[in-house]
């Protein structure tokens, strides 16, 4: 008697197995399509790790009207692709990620400085978010916040907003 119990409990959860791959497999896994709750949920807990949980420090960059024009083109060049020019995401007609590309301009970004320094550094795994460790030097990467500290600003080549001496 026990075995037949032990026997329709395995066929119980052998089907459940099944199903979950199956399910699993038929998955539509286009980057431009939302995934369901769970998949949502399961994403969003892991990834909110990769905020950084480095010492608070403040931009040690200047934003000089030099750093911010550094700030700019390396922003266009490296990061414009998929956050978009003026930084209000991908979307409208970038490129489509899931999870997709945030905005970085509050309020819908919360991060201090240190915070977006680390992500740019480390990049966000499974994610499309890279890591630009290798890409740029630690004071390239200040200048990038610089300017990303500025956005939504006016792009008009050379002429980025005046300094203010200190992050808005
Ligand atoms: C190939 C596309 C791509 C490129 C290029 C890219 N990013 Fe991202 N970025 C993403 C995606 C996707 C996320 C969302 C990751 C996640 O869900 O945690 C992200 C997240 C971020 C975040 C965290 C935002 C938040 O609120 O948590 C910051 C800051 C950021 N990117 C800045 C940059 C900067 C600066 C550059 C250029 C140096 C850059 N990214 C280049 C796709 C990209």
């Amino acid at each position: 008697m026990k075995k037949a119990i032990a026997g329709v409990g395995l066929a119980l959860m052998g089907t459940a197995i099944l199903f979950a791959l199956v399910s699993f497999w038929r998955e539509n896994w286009g980057a431009n399509q939302t995934p369901g709750a769970v998949e949502r949920f399961l994403a969003g807990w892991l990834l909110s790790g990769s905020r950084g949980q480095s010492a608070e420090m403040p931009n040690p960059v200047a934003p000089t009207a030099a750093n911010l024009t550094e700030g700019h083109d390396l922003y266009l060049k490296q990061c414009a692709f998929c956050h978009g020019e003026d930084g209000t995401g991908g979307g409208r007609s970038g490129v489509q990620f899931y999870p997709p590309v945030p905005s970085l301009i509050p309020p819908q970004n919360q991060l201090t400085d240190s915070q977006m320094h680390y992500v740019i550094e480390q990049g966000v795994r499974y994610t499309a978010m890279p890591s630009f460790d290798n890409a740029l030097n630690e004071e390239q990467i200040w200048k990038v916040v610089l300017w990303v500290r500025r956005l939504p600003a006016p792009t008009t080549e050379g002429t980025p907003p005046p300094s203010d001496g200190g992050n808005p």
